[in-house]
């Protein structure tokens, strides 16, 4: 049996488009519905109970899109609203913060593992308890774990300086602490991250990996496809690409599109979910 309904993903605004790419790279045939918050964003500098309850407004937004998953593709909503979407979603739900913490695991040699995110996520300690959960079932001993709020690096994200000096000197700086404590391996959790890798990599030096939980993320949606038996059976052509933004749908795309390439994204259209009322 296969279901074509569309996957769905949210983000507070651009930055799950890279989660999205790489979901796209593993499951092309399945049909996709993304929604960037971005009239509200950003989501790392706000309190809980707001990052919940928007969290909750646009995932009832997809499920009206009848979607069979819904993706956070946002770290600091992972962090603070994942048990609380889970609890009332009709649909199973992924967010990016386990698979994350399970490539660190798996990645490190020397268990020094570095995680950069917003201060949000930072602050909740959600990534951490989750690499030492996830290292403890690994049967992994020693395991230290440095971490660095990094909040200027969305800006430089969004604001498409993903390769430039002013880039490279701030990265210099947050990276610092984790360069001097020896980490080997290094979790960009924040969805803008990856678009900064280079920089990122070449401040940090060959010898760390870095940690792309987009990528861990996309093969976590993979197999729960399979485990659910909900896959499309598509092989790719004929899958639907659609994007909603709470803010001007011209300047999404316009920042959008280098996130994704190949021209997507387009046809992009306007919705608030503010006006969902939700309980938290
Ligand atoms: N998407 C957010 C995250 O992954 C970063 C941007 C924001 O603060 O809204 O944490």
């Amino acid at each position: 049996m296969s279901d074509n309904r569309p996957i769905g993903v949210f983000d507070s605004g651009i930055g799950g488009l890279t989660v999205l790419r790489e979901i796209i790279n593993a499951v092309p045939g399945e049909s996709t519905i993304y929604f960037g918050d971005n009239s509200r964003a950003p989501y790392g500098t706000k309190s809980r109970s707001t990052i919940i309850r928007y969290s909750l407004q646009n995932m009832r937004f997809l499920e009206n899109k009848d979607v069979k998953m819904i993706v956070v593709a946002c770290n600091t909503a992972s962090a603070y609203a994942y048990e609380e979407l889970k609890s009332r979603a009709k649909v199973p739900v992924v967010e990016v913060v386990t698979p994350g913490a399970d490539e660190a695991c798996r990645a490190t040699k020397n268990g020094k593992i570095g995680i950069i995110a917003t201060k949000g996520t930072i602050s909740t300690g959600v990534y951490k308890a989750a690499v030492e959960k996830r290292a403890e079932e690994l049967g992994m001993k020693d395991i230290e774990i440095f971490q660095q709020a990094c909040p200027l690096f969305v800006s430089l994200a969004e604001e498409g300086w993903w390769d430039t000096e002013i880039t490279r000197l701030t990265a210099e700086e947050y990276l610092k602490p984790l360069k001097e404590a020896g980490i080997d391996t290094l979790v960009m959790a924040c969805t803008h991250y990856p678009l900064l890798s280079k920089v990122i990599g070449e401040v940090m030096g060959e010898s760390v990996v870095l940690v792309n939980t987009g990528v861990a993320t996309a093969k976590v949606v993979k197999s729960l496809l399979e485990s659910e038996g909900i896959s499309s059976g598509n092989n790719g052509a004929d899958s639907l690409r659609e994007f909603y933004t709470s803010d001007e749908p011209g300047l999404f795309e316009q920042v959008a599109a280098p996130f994704l390439g190949e021209g997507l994204p387009s046809g992009t259209r306007h919705f608030t979910t503010d006006r969902y009322e939700v309980d938290v």
